[in-house]
Formats: structure tokens, sequence, C-alpha cells
């Protein structure tokens, strides 16, 4: 069975605090969207601003393949305004619990029914598709929330949703209001669930269950307050879990990472590192039991495989690692051990890890190359020459010469300032022959004064989506950073040299 998929990032995802976006940020997001896949995209609530109006507009006019949604008050000029931006299809709202109704609206139960009837007659008069949704139902009386839903349905709307608004609701009570709501309406029902408790996702899915045939679901699961489902949780719970109904989704899973760190890094919201699917731990094995397992089999600790969404597993190290692990590994990266060598290293980690400290691939290759020497650990990139020239009144520009596998590389570039100007003239020559690209960098100062010793970590990425990073510290900006990428590009390559090694 099919569930379509309603992404409301645009909307209820832009409430999230301190979250405000430009209507050619929307616009780039909602193409991300479309790309996905998502059925529905809600870009916005026209009549809250002009951007907003503006945004819309843009949406509506880029011709994607998605159906586009926006949200009204149940009020004319809304639904006007939505019209006026290009919709099709209006998300209408009107709250129906009692505490929704004396504090906020102030309105009688028959006066907000009224207001409801009213919008979706009017919606429909206007030639729009009507979604009707009955805000903060989970706490609407139950037979007044079948009411409104069975009369919004003689009104004339072509969908209903149940909102979870303030995420109070249990996975068995959704699934009653679900059937409730099916048996009423005879429609089409959504649901929309937030994430107060913690519950949304397994709410949406028991909605779902229990005869919904469409889940109102954001991206990394931002929204107001705990969020709303999310998105990717959600359509692989659907796809994947065996221990329910199967359901099948449009969602392209393998571009769901990929659209998640789009949405994270436009949005300026973090990820949480143990956030499933998306988060930076969801593929990552560090304990020497898993490691072990996941070597062997990846379904020991893996539910499912990192490619189905886009990622790729992580192996690290630290107190919890086990000898084959770390070994896999150094393998990453060419650096052969012997049993004893192995031993040594991996004792070094654990007297780390009981420090504290986590140790990255970065660390770990430079504990490698304090037991092996500098010759256990192979460079293919090597910096031959180097200079970069700044001033006031001219542009930053930087020269850089590698020699990559034995062959000379040149690469020149002028950037906003000459780390940067000097990361540019690297990347124009890393870009060209194997797709890398940085893909963070950190500089922090790591004691005080004019001599200060600055700490550089970056990370690289390959065409592939493998990231590797690195470190670097010294007393040069400019150097140091220049060290880092040239280490991060050195790991990197080698990486992916000896998978093809592999593969041939
Ligand atoms: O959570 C909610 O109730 C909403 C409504 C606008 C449907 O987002
Ligand atoms: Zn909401």
């Amino acid at each position: 069975m099919k569930v379509r998929i309603f992404d409301t990032t645009l909307r209820d995802g832009e409430q999230t605090i301190g979250v405000s976006l430009s209507p050619d940020q929307k616009l780039s997001i909602a193409k991300k969207l479309d790309a996905l896949g998502v059925d529905v995209i809600e870009a916005g609530f026209p009549v809250i601003s002009e951007g907003e109006f503006k945004a819309v507009k843009m949406i509506t006019s880029e011709g994607l393949s998605c159906e586009i949604v926006g949200l009204t008050r149940t009020i004319k000029k809304d639904i006007d305004t939505a019209v006026d931006a290009g919709l099709k299809y209006i998300h209408t709202f009107i709250a129906t619990s009692d505490i929704h109704l004396e504090y906020k609206l102030k309105m009688t139960r028959e006066q907000a029914l009224e207001k409801a009837i009213e919008a979706v007659e009017y919606g429909k008069s206007r030639g729009l598709q009507v979604e009707f949704s009955a805000e903060d139902a989970t706490r609407t009386d139950r037979e007044f929330l079948k009411k409104v839903f069975a009369d919004v349905a003689k009104a004339g709307a072509d969908r209903v949703n149940i909102p979870d608004t303030v995420g109070y609701s249990t996975p068995e009570y959704m699934a009653e209001l679900t059937r409730d709501t099916v048996k009423v309406t005879k429609l089409p029902v959504s649901v929309h669930c937030h994430n107060d408790f913690g519950l949304a996702v397994a709410n949406a899915l028991s909605g779902i269950n229990a005869g919904a045939s469409c889940a109102h679901v954001t991206i990394n699961g931002i929204g107001e307050r705990a969020g709303n489902a999310s998105l990717e949780e959600l359509s692989m719970a659907l796809q994947c879990l065996p221990h329910q109904q199967k359901y099948e989704t449009n969602i392209k899973s393998q571009l769901i990472y990929d659209t998640s760190r789009y949405i994270s890094k436009i949005m300026g919201i973090k990820v949480q590192p143990n956030k499933a699917i998306v988060g930076d731990n969801a593929f990552g094995h560090e304990s020497g039991i898993h490691t072990h397992g996941v070597l062997n089999n990846p379904l020991t600790y893996e539910p499912i495989s990192p490619e189905l969404v886009g990622r790729k597993r992580r192996l690290y190290v630290g107190k919890h690692a086990g000898i084959h692990g770390m070994n896999a590994m150094l393998e990453e990266f060419g650096v052969k051990t012997t049993e004893e060598q192995s031993q040594q290293i991996l004792d070094k980690i654990k007297v780390l890890g009981d420090q504290g400290k986590q140790i990255t691939d970065v660390e770990l290759l430079s504990i490698a190359s304090d037991v092996l020497g500098e010759k256990g650990i192979k460079r293919i990139v090597q910096l031959t020459g180097f200079s970069v020239s700044t001033g006031i009144g001219t542009m930053p520009y930087a020269f850089v010469k590698l020699n990559i596998d034995g062959k000379e590389f040149i690469g020149t570039d002028h950037g906003v300032g000459p780390v940067d100007a000097a990361l540019n003239a690297i990347q124009k020559i890393t870009g060209k022959i194997s797709e890398l690209r940085i893909k963070d960098y950190g500089l922090a100062s790591i004691s005080g004064g004019s001599t200060a010793l600055c700490e550089v970590t970056i990370s690289v990425e390959d065409a592939q989506g493998n990231i590797v990073s690195s470190k670097a510290v010294g007393e040069d900006i400019v150097t140091t950073s220049v060290q880092a990428v040239i280490d991060g590009i050195n790991r990197i390559m080698l990486k992916k040299m000896l998978k093809e090694k592999q593969v041939n």
C-alpha cells in the first residue's frame, strides 16, 4: 500500500525557534524535497508576510512534480491570498479543543464548526483542493471531533487531517481517532504528529496502520517545540520494519541523508548525533563487540544498510574498541601491523579513552605512526610548492604545487583571505582529480599571544560520500590549514586507492 508523504518542512519546520528563511532559500529547499520524492510540499502560510507570500508564489511557479499546498486559517482573506500565491490546494485549520476554544479563539464549539464549514465551502467555491485540520484534535472531545470531521466532509472537504498539536496522544489513541475519522468521513485521512513526548513517529505509524493514508512530516523532525514526525524515520520505518503492515512511499531513500544535511545547513539547525537515520552516529560503531560483529556481517548491528539512505558505515576507536575494528580501520588506510604492534596501538587508545578522549581516524593514524614510524603510513599527496600573497587593496592569491602519486599538479586561485585562497587552489587540483571537496573547516587558538598555536580541523569528502577528518597544529594559520588539508586528502585518497585495488 502507498502512503502519501506530505512534507511540512517549509511550514511547520520553519516554525522551529530561530529559523527564518528567505524566499530563495525556501525555493531551493522545495526543489530538494521534490527531488527526494515527497508527494506534497506545504510551502508556507502565504498570508503571514510579504516574503512568505513571495516564497510560496515562487514555489508554485516552479513547475515541480509534487503537489504544493499552503496553510490558511478558516478566514476568507487567507484563502484569497493563497489563491493569489498560485495555490490550487489549501490546508485550512481551526482549533477544536475546549482549551483552545476558550483561551485562544474565545469561541464556542458551534462557532468553530461554523467557521470550519464556511472555509471549506469557500475554498471549494474558489476551485481549490481542501484539506481540513481540526487543530489540537487529540485533546478535542471525541464526539465533537467526529461531528466536525463529518460536517466538513459533507461541506466538500477533499481530505481531513488529525493534528496531534502538542504531541499528547499515544499510539493507541491515534489509532482510535483515525478509525473514527475514516468511518465518519470516508475521505483520505492524514495524521500530523508532534514530538513532545518523543512519540511522533510511533503515533504517525499507528495512525497509518489504522487507516490513515497520509502523514505530515518534516526533514530531521524539525518543527514547533520538540518538532514533528521525521520524514526519514517514518518513511524508513514504513518500508523496513518487520512487525507491521508493509507500506511503500515515493521517497528515494538514497537521497535522504543528502537532503537532511542540506536542510540542516541552510536552516542552521544541527542534527543531534544520535538521531535515527541521519545523525552522525546512526551508522557508527565503536565498541569491540559491535565492530567485530559488523565486520563479519553488518546485519548483526545494523537494522538497515547505510547505503539505503545514502550513508556510509563509520568505525570509531575508543576505550570500548577491540582489535578487529581497529585493524579494519587501519587497513582502510593501507596500514598493516603485526599482532604486537596492533596490541601496542590498542593499549595507547585505551589509555586515551580512559582519559575521556574520543579517538578519531586522525588520532588513530598518528598513534599508529608513533608505533610504526612514518614510513608505516603511505602518503600519496605531497606538497612540493606553496606561496600566498595578501595585503590591503589586493585580493589574496595562492599558488600550490602538489605531487600526487608521482605526477606534478599546479593550482592557483584567489580567496576572501589567504586561507581561503590556499584552500581554493588545492581544491582546484583535487576537485579535478578525484572530486574531493573540503567539507568542514574549523580553526581554534590553543594558546594566547601573537605566537599562539592554532589548531585546524577539517573534513574532506569524496564523490561517494566517504568522509575523512584531519587535524594539524602549528604557528601559522595558513600553512597549518594547508597541512591539515593535505593530510585529509592523503587519507581519503589512500582509502579510495585501496578500495579500488580490492575491487580489481
Ligand atoms: O500542529 C498543528 O496543529 C498544526 C496545524 C496548523 C495543523 O501544525
Ligand atoms: Zn503542527
